[in-house]
């Protein structure tokens, strides 16, 4: 896997946002492929990505190479639906894609929202047929708790129809049980 460090999204990132969000396949599961105008990523996205890091730990972060590289952004924020749970999220440039980089990060996100930000529940959710999404999901421990509607919305002119989503949620009990299993396989190895 290539080494990747988070750091807090800034204002200063609405280029390397507007090229990530203008590969059609990157945006596929997210608006059918449509890419975010700059205006709209400078003026609604950005304000909205900053206003997640509601305490300490939450928020939107740039995943960079050691060479400070823009690969993507990871999130741990309140869910938009449960606001009592974190909830991750994740979204990369392609040529980073296939190599564990969501999983690690998604991996770190988790291990912070359960034993430094006490949360008692991860949640992500995505569209159905997004199916390396739901598979970062699974590797990261998370397991298919239901469906839902992702309701649909118009920003800045752009149409976001509703859409059919899947939830998937860890209990941090289940995580704990994990990680216990982790140390054993490497205890033994
Ligand atoms: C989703 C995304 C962040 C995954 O990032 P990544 O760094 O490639 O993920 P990882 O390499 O950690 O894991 C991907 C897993 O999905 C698998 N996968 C890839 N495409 C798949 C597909 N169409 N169906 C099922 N599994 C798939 C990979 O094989 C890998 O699993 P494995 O390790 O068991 O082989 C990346 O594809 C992306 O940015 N997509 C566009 C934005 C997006 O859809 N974000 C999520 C919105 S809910």
């Amino acid at each position: 896997m290539p080494p990747f460090q988070l750091r807090p999204i800034s204002e200063t990132d609405v280029d390397a946002l507007v090229a990530l969000d203008s590969d059609p396949e990157v945006m596929r599961f997210i608006n059918g492929g449509q890419p975010t105008p700059r205006d709209l990523c400078a003026n609604v996205l950005i304000p909205r990505m900053l206003a997640a890091a509601t305490r300490p730990g939450l928020g939107f972060f740039a995943v960079e190479s050691p060479d400070q590289t823009f690969m993507g952004w990871v999130h741990l924020r309140l869910d938009t639906f449960e606001p009592a749970w974190a909830e991750l999220g994740y979204r990369l440039a392609r040529p980073w894609w296939g190599q564990g980089v969501a999983t690690a990060a998604s991996r770190l996100l988790t291990q912070r929202a359960f034993d430094e930000l006490g949360f008692d529940v991860v949640s992500a959710r995505a569209m159905p047929e997004n199916g390396a999404s739901r598979r970062v999901m699974e590797k990261v421990g998370l397991r298919e708790a239901g469906r839902f509607v992702f309701p649909g919305r118009v920003l800045a002119g752009l149409t976001v129809p509703e859409v059919p989503g899947v939830l998937y949620t860890l209990r941090r009990e289940d995580w704990s049980a994990r990680q216990g299993d982790a140390d054993a396989v490497s205890l033994s190895g």
